[in-house]
């Protein structure tokens, strides 16, 4: 199985009259819809569309939806609200503007979306979107046309393999969505619905991508799934390949110098996968293991299945196995029932552990999850306060880990150029977005570059002595 599809329908949407039309898509919500995005908008080439950065220089607009919290689907409608004046103001003019909902929120709400905003065309579920073509073609012919099915078969079997031109473009790093959906179901959220069960790519497919990324160019893969550690797939000579597995396969691939994969959970931190940060040179020391409270009671009543000492035991192995491996996490407050001892407890277990990073959000209550269902739901100005104070804690903690990092010398990824004139943009193992003084000509390979300076976003540092030249090391 190739994973992708070279093929395509003999009908070209994107062309009408000779003119190329235009496809924006904007993305919302998780890495993997970022990756979703770039597919859809590499299935429409082949139908005569290209890219644009603008939705009013668009002829279609797709919003790649996220449903995550209620925040992020509201502001799905206001910008729907702002496309239907857009799309009147064309009419007016005799032109049209195609209107599309994909992702969290489309499979969610459904053909409700029609309902609630009249100016909408498609509606196409996060596993549906390679039959993309096809509604359009349906909306073209004046019927609104929706899909939120999980069909039967594989959506990446029927993805388009983008040119490498339009790789290059995207720059050295690349995400590559490698399991999807998730069967843990969390009380307070929504994946396990709008993303279906948990399934794995088989190996070959992966491979198969990875080798074309890296063909034009890309260094490094940041391998994703909702539940990417519980990743299962099959193996290249047949039975199960695990993520570290896959890990080791991937490193092979020429061209490839780091592995990144996210996100996990502790759950799922198998002694294989621990054992790989120790093992495998390209896996980057940087793991997103997102605990969500501190609070014994709390991950009871959030059913995520591990206690505050398991996650503790779990990070100390890795940090056995690695030890300067950079940890973040997501944190969610004022569950219900959260205490303000609950609350404590969290904030303690980010001082035991320190982390380099991390996400904190307010709990939002979700339709159709049983978290919406608790009673003792915290008032908003409670969860506010305790968010303060928990990123004001993590934030310290980033700053200490940035600042940390001065006077050393790191593996800097060239990924783009910088700033200024003069300065070359990477990341550094832990992730850190580091400026570096130097030319363009190292985009694309790993120099080691001594941190001279941290700023609030960003490290600078300059070339290490004796960096010039040279294959990127593997
Ligand atoms: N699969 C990942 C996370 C997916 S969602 C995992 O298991 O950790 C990303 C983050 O959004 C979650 O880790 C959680 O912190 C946050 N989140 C999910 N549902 C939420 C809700 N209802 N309210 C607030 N935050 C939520
Ligand atoms: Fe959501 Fe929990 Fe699944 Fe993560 S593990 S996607 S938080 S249900
Ligand atoms: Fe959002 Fe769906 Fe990702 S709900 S976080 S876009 S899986």
């Amino acid at each position: 199985m190739s994973g992708f599809d070279q093929t395509h329908d003999e009908t070209c949407l994107g062309s009408e009259a000779g003119r190329k039309r235009r496809v924006h898509v904007h993305s919302y919500g998780c890495q993997m819809n970022a990756y979703d995005s770039q597919r859809m908008a590499d299935l429409l080439v082949p139908e005569g569309y290209s890219e644009c950065t603008d939705a009013q220089d668009a002829d279609l607009v797709i919003l790649n939806t996220c449903h995550i919290r209620e925040h992020a689907a509201e502001k799905v409608f206001s910008e729907l609200g702002r496309l239907r004046a857009l799309k009147e103001r064309r009419a007016a003019t005799g032109a049209d503007l195609t209107i599309v909902v994909a992702g969290c929120v489309a499979q969610a709400e459904g053909e409700e979306i029609f309902r609630r905003q009249k100016a909408v065309d498609v509606i196409i579920g996060p596993q549906a979107y390679h039959r993309l073509p096809e509604l359009l073609r349906k909306a073209g012919s004046g019927h609104r046309a929706a899909d939120t099915e999980f069909p039967e078969e594989d959506k990446f079997d029927h993805l388009v393999a983008p040119r490498p031109a339009r790789i290059r473009a995207r720059g050295v790093g690349a995400f590559v969505t490698v399991q999807e959906g998730c069967d843990k179901f969390c009380s307070f959220c929504v994946v396990p619905y709008t993303r279906g069960a948990e399934v794995s790519r088989p190996v070959a497919a992966i491979v198969a991508e990875v080798e074309r990324l890296a063909c034009a160019g890309v260094r490094e893969v940041t391998l994703l799934g909702q539940n990417v550690n519980a990743y299962h797939g099959t193996a290249e000579r047949g039975g199960t390949a695990s993520l570290a597995a896959l890990c080791a396969r991937l490193a092979k691939v020429e061209g490839i110098v780091r592995i990144r994969y996210t996100t996990s959970h502790p759950n799922d931190m198998t002694a294989d996968l621990v054992a790989a940060h120790r093992d495998q040179p390209a896996l980057m020391p940087y793991l997103h293991l997102p605990v969500q409270s501190g609070s014994d009671g709390v991950l009871a009543a959030m059913n995520r299945k591990h206690r505050r000492a398991d996650y503790l035991d779990l990070v100390a192995d890795i940090r056995r196995a690695r030890n300067d491996i950079a940890l973040s996490s997501d944190f969610i407050v004022g569950f219900p029932g959260e205490t303000e001892e609950d609350f404590t407890d969290t904030l303690d277990l980010v001082e035991t552990i320190g982390f380099a990073s991390s996400f904190s959000f307010k709990y939002s209550p979700r339709p159709g999850t049983p978290g919406a269902e608790l009673p003792h739901q915290v008032a908003d100005d409670v969860k506010a306060v305790r968010l303060a104070r928990l990123q004001a804690c993590l934030e310290r903690q980033r700053q200490a880990f940035n600042h940390a990092t001065v006077g050393r010398t790191l593996d800097v990824l060239f990924e783009k150029k910088g700033r200024h004139d003069g300065q070359i943009a990477g990341k550094s193992p832990y992730l850190q977005a580091v400026q570096v003084d130097a030319g363009q000509e190292l985009i694309g390979e790993v120099r080691p570059v001594e941190i001279v300076a941290a700023g609030p976003n960003s490290l600078f540092g300059r070339l290490a002595r004796g960096a010039g030249g040279g294959a990127p090391p593997r």
